[in-house]
């Protein structure tokens, strides 16, 4: 039972922080200004914290979390959730039913790229997650870390270490694209979560002051 426990953590965890990490940065290299603003951020949250990276200090870094929920809708590293239906369930405006006990596969993928939810879903766009806007939507529409009881354990946790690795990068390093950086994200179609297909390279530029 330990064994499992640990591969599950390690299978889900590393992957899907290793990727979500990767389509961001991609994401900062090709839009500049949203990479300035996350860096003025990053720099701000040190100066504040004596340079130390501290509890309150991740926690206060709002934009650059706009960018990482923005970077999970754009690319939910689990692409489709498998539920299994309790009752049976009628789809509205269709002939199509759900028996009850047969197992179904939401399309998280499909719903993050809905242009009714999001419109121009193509574009990466951090301010769809302001307050506002979030609580503008249905809660189901967006879900990188599922919903339910069964949703990401380490939700809390993924968010936190994510925001660390980008303090400790950013701070030291400029991202920018190479002459090989795809324009378009095509996905790696044997792995179990969303993963790019082949290289990714970027750049990655030492800054003259580091903070
Ligand atoms: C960006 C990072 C991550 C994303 C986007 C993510 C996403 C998800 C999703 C979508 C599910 C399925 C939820 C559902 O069916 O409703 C899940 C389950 C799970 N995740 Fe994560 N995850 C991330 C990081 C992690 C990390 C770092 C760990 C462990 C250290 C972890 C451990 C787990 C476990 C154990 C489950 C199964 C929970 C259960 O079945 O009760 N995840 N994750």
């Amino acid at each position: 039972m330990i064994a499992a426990q640990v591969y599950t953590f390690y299978a889900l965890g590393y992957e899907a922080i290793t990727s979500t990490l990767g389509f961001l940065l991609y994401q900062l290299a090709l839009n500049p200004v949203i990479q300035d603003k996350v860096v003025a951020e990053i720099i701000e949250m040190l100066k504040k914290h004596n340079e130390e990276i501290t509890v309150q200090g991740i926690l206060d870094l709002s934009y650059t979390g706009k960018v990482l929920d923005e970077t999970l809708r754009m690319y939910p590293v689990v692409p489709n959730l498998r539920r299994k239906s309790t009752k049976i369930y009628k789809i509205p405006n269709t002939n199509l039913k759900i028996e009850n006990g047969q197992f179904i596969r939401i399309s998280v993928l499909g719903i993050h790229y809905d242009e009714k939810i999001y419109p121009r879903p193509e574009v990466f766009d951090p301010e769809r997650f302001s307050l506002e806007n979030v609580k503008a939507r249905h809660e189901c529409s967006y879900l990188p870390f599922g919903l339910g009881p069964g949703h990401c354990i380490a939700k809390h946790y993924a968010q936190v270490l994510s925001r660390v690795c980008l303090v400790k990068l950013l701070s030291q390093f400029q991202v920018e694209p190479s002459k090989n950086t795809p324009r378009q994200v095509e996905y790696d179609p044997i792995r179990s979560v969303l993963y790019p297909k082949g290289r990714f390279p970027l750049h990655f530029v030492k800054r003259k002051a580091s903070y």
